[in-house]
């Protein structure tokens, strides 16, 4: 009987535990977001842009303010339209004014300035990131990645080049200065949360 009792008691203490421990993709999404603690997931589905419960981290990956989600965007299927663009404040964190960005076709087009050193030079569209589950498999390697397929097809080599693409501080992009490269534990909440069903079927909706 008593043996019975220090069970019950273990497991009624237990749930509380397993239950708040945060899923790797809910880590990656408010790494992605650029939120200190949660995403809202009401507000941000509301909005269809990501809010953050309490603080949004001022300087994402130790970079230029600007984070994953302020471009690909939850209510745009992670790509974001002209539409939303020409509905943003100036000090959007978009609107970064560093990084040899055009901000005539940011503004008009969303053509943001990709690099990738010694092949790609140009401005390219954010594409949506919906499809990753079906493109990619649970560790983040993916059939293609890039508007021309001329990307690397690692997730988490494709989250560092992204990092130092837009959110670095300065063109130089020096890692540890110009912004901070993600753990490999980071790394993987990121992957684990790009090909999960929250990015596929902008899941927050049913929680
Ligand atoms: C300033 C806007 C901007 C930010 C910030 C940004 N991206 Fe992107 N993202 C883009 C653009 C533009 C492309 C297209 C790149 C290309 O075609 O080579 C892209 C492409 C991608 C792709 C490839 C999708 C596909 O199917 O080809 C992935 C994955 C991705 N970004 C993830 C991220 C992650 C993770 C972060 C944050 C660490 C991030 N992005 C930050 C604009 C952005």
């Amino acid at each position: 009987m008593k043996r019975w009792i220090l069970f019950v008691s273990l497991l009624i203490l237990a749930v509380p535990v397993v239950g708040s421990a945060e899923s790797q993709e809910r880590k990656g999404q408010r790494l992605f977001a650029g939120c200190v603690k949660k995403v809202d997931d009401k507000a941000t589905l509301k909005t269809g842009q990501f809010v953050c419960k309490g603080d949004r981290d001022p300087a994402p990956f130790g970079g230029n303010g600007r984070a994953c989600g302020d471009c690909h965007v939850p209510g745009d299927n992670f790509g974001i339209s002209t539409k939303r663009i020409a509905s943003l404040r100036r000090n959007n964190p978009f609107f970064f004014p560093g990084l040899d960005e055009d901000q005539k076709l940011l503004r008009t087009h969303g053509l943001v300035h990709v690099i990738v050193p010694g092949s790609i030079d140009e401005f390219r569209q954010t594409p949506k990131l919906v499809h990753l589950q079906s493109l990619c498999d649970k560790r983040g390697n993916c059939d293609a990645l890039g508007l021309n397929a001329d990307r690397v097809t690692n997730l988490c080599a494709f989250s560092i080049q992204a990092i130092s693409n837009h959110m670095a501080k300065t063109v130089k992009r020096v890692p540890g200065k110009d912004f901070r490269v993600p753990t490999e534990k980071e790394c993987k909440w990121l992957v684990a949360y790009m090909v999960s069903d929250l990015v596929a079927d902008q899941d927050e909706r049913n929680r």
